[in-house]
């Protein structure tokens, strides 16, 4: 394909999503300049047909040679998205990770069939055979996120539930859980997670929904839904969680289920809602808030070590803000040296 197109997503009066290429991000380095007076022939593309059929999925693989990346983001598209979407999608399709993991409001305004197929499919949706998702609440403007999982198949866990988990490499383990269900502390969201993290004792673990324990955000921020999630992960010795719902970056220090600082144990949180949707500010820091971002769109690339990770946040065309790190994880100790 010549050139990065620029797409719209477009709902029509009748509620139905359209989707309409406008011009393109990058003139390709071969493109014939345009010949005055002549119009541009975009290719338009088809409606996309979304894939009803579940199938078994397997752990993904690593490219040979490297560790495994996962790229993290969410509130990605629909119609007030314009083409940050497309900007996200193509730094996806430019760092190539192991798995994308978006954590929920993939497609406003509804998560319905429509917005899936006209304003998902042609941006984040090149890449839904390595995309893991965890659904957020506008999946949930549909009963029981119907759409959402008939998009995904068996890649979004069983019907009705959304929770899974997966090895990605050799020391990582990630788990996806769904905020839009009960997270009780008796649920059986939590007691799945509690025996799946008992199943996994030995690796870095990672675990990724829609609301965030803690947010700065002044659209949603801190939610109690997730506590008990937390709590289990915290115990088990999890390293990361990630989040999304309130649409910026925000960074904070490992934290232990109170949201005191622990550097020892914590959980590193990050907020990741970057993916598109129209960006939310901030209200005044929560303590253990290191690092925040309103204005650029992006996502986080996770490159998984053993005893380790880095993070980068890869910003997409036009952004000015990044942010980068590395750290130790719990449960696998890094290489001598
Ligand atoms: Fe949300």
């Amino acid at each position: 394909m010549a050139g990065v197109w620029r797409r719209s997503c477009v709902m029509q009066p009748n509620g139905r999503a359209s989707s309409r290429i406008t011009q393109p991000a990058v003139p390709p380095a071969s493109a014939t300049p345009a010949t005055p007076g002549a119009s541009p022939q975009p290719t338009i593309t088809p409606a996309p047909t979304v894939t009803v059929e579940p199938t078994a999925t397997a752990d993904p693989t690593p490219a040979p040679g490297g560790s495994p990346t996962v790229a993290v983001s969410a509130d990605v598209a629909g119609a007030t998205s314009g083409t940050n979407d497309d900007a996200t999608a193509n730094l996806l399709a430019a760092m190539n990770p192991t798995v994308i993991a978006p954590t929920g409001d993939l497609v406003y305004e509804d998560g319905s069939a429509a917005q899936f197929a006209a304003c998902y499919e042609p941006t984040w949706g090149r890449f839904k055979d390595k995309t893991r998702p965890a659904p957020g609440n506008h999946e949930y403007h549909q009963t029981n996120a119907g759409p959402y999982f008939d998009y995904f198949g068996a890649a979004a866990g069983a019907r009705g539930k959304g929770w899974y988990s997966y090895d990605v490499g050799p020391y990582w383990h990630a788990i996806a859980l769904n905020s839009n269900v009960s997270m009780g502390s008796t649920s059986e969201q939590i007691t799945w997670l509690k025996a799946d993290l008992a199943a996994n004792p030995d690796k870095c673990l990672l675990a990724y929904w829609h609301r965030p324990r803690w947010s700065s955000g002044t659209s949603h921020g801190s939610s109690t839904t997730p506590h008990y999630a937390v709590q289990a992960l915290y115990s088990a010795g999890a390293d990361l969680v990630l989040v999304s719902h309130d649409h910026n970056y925000e960074r904070f220090a490992p934290q232990n289920p109170s949201g005191g600082y622990d550097p020892i144990k914590g959980l590193r949180e990050f907020v990741v809602g970057t993916g598109g949707a129209p960006m939310n500010g901030f209200n005044t820091p929560l303590p253990n808030s290191e690092v925040r971002s309103s204005s650029t769109y992006g996502v986080l690339k996770l490159t998984l070590k053993q005893g380790s990770y880095d993070w980068k946040f890869e910003r997409a065309a036009g952004g000015t803000f990044t942010d980068l790190g590395s750290s130790t994880c719990h449960n696998v100790a890094a290489p001598a040296g």
